[in-house]
């Protein structure tokens, strides 16, 4: 249920109190007694909730028809046939494999650092909708490592798989690009301010929305040649789920920035320093090595990413040059399946459909 404008206004100002009276964000207890959680009074941030999960009359409707999205998008990694890649490993160049496992290995970061994250900004959500979807989130970004292990058990050789794991001790390239990452969410649980916490959510948003997607087309122009199909039906997968976790963050930035003290220069800053890392990471482990990607491509792509994820938060592009309003990989699409209405077909070169779907209320995702 939405509330009126003057209820809004005045929840806002009541915010601004809160807020420049708190110089560490609270934490919720595990159970409030005197909280208040008349829909009128929910707030995402600063509110006063018993910490009952009280779904009957909430304020941020978005949020279950969000949750009953993510719900509806469960799968299980180990009912994709993934046995064709086992085949194939064997028959990718030495760079093509080397890009696979690379990639992997950032991935399972991404996923892992997320898993830990997310409950730290749950802890001072005071609107149960939305921490509903944060704890949705949670177990996802912990099932996608499952898949991980599943796709490294299963196709890479038994003498390999721990330097996949391992690859960020070995590859300073990488190693950096973790640390930089861990640091934005370490600062906040180091000292939790508001401002911190500000920075946290949209490092938050940046992975969701910045840093798996380079990946992802990596595996999708792999597929495209017919190769590791099995490995694309489950990064298929693992995207919807992110784009579910981008369009939360959406919805959460802009109500942050409402709220939070924060600065735009700081906010396309970050941005900008997201963009040359994802970059830099992409040319090290494919750069002009891979049929189908260059450096100029990687870098359009990921400039049209963050332009994408800046307008989606009421911002403007922070590259307005027109070949960085379309991605150079919509060819690509196709094997995406974000635009399916959330509906998934396992191995695409197969006529039979697998998909835990069980019913669709949003129209497509997002663009790849
Ligand atoms: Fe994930
Ligand atoms: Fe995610």
């Amino acid at each position: 249920m939405e509330v009126s404008t003057e209820q809004n206004k005045t929840s806002f100002i009541k915010n601004k109190q809160m807020f420049s009276q708190t110089p560490l964000m609270p934490v919720n207890p595990i159970f409030n007694p005197s909280g208040d959680d008349r829909t009128e009074n929910r707030l995402i941030w600063f509110g006063n909730t018993t910490n009952l999960m009280q779904l009957n009359d909430v304020r941020y409707s978005w949020a279950i028809s969000l949750y009953q999205q993510m719900r509806e998008n469960f799968w299980i990694p180990q009912k994709l046939d993934i046995t064709q890649d086992v085949n194939d490993y064997w028959n990718l160049t030495i760079e093509e494999r080397y890009a696979y496992e690379g990639i992997l290995s950032y991935l399972t970061f991404l996923d892992s650092v997320q898993t830990c994250n997310i409950p730290h900004i749950k802890s001072s959500v005071t609107a149960p909708e939305v921490s509903l979807c944060m704890a949705e989130q949670i177990s996802q970004e912990g099932m996608h490592n499952q898949s991980y292990q599943y796709i490294i058990e299963t196709i890479i050789p038994s003498d390999r798989r721990s330097a996949v794991y391992e690859f960020w001790r070995t590859d300073k390239v990488l190693a950096d690009r973790c640390e930089f990452i861990a640091k934005l969410y370490q600062k906040y649980v180091d000292n939790p301010t508001p401002e911190n916490y500000f920075v946290s959510l949209l490092a938050d948003y940046l992975l969701e929305g910045l840093y798996f997607y380079n990946g992802f087309i990596y595996f999708y122009n792999l597929a495209s040649r017919m190769l590791m199909p099995g490995s694309a039906d489950i990064f298929k997968m693992i995207n919807r789920d992110e784009l579910s976790h981008v369009r939360l963050y959406q919805q959460l930035i802009p109500e942050a920035m409402k709220i939070f003290s924060h600065s735009i220069d700081l906010i396309y800053e970050m941005f900008a320093t997201a963009v040359a890392y994802e970059c830099r990471w992409t040319n090290h482990i494919v750069g002009n090595n891979i049929l189908g990607i260059t450096e100029a491509s990687t870098e359009q792509y990921t400039k049209y990413l963050a332009n994408i994820r800046l307008r989606a938060i009421g911002l403007k592009p922070l590259y307005p040059e027109k070949k960085y309003s379309k991605s150079p990989y919509s060819h690509l699409e196709r094997f995406s399946d974000t635009k399916k209405e959330a509906h998934t077909k396992a191995n695409f070169f197969e006529a039979s459909v697998t998909s835990y779907v069980m019913s669709s209320g949003v129209s497509g995702w997002d663009e790849i």
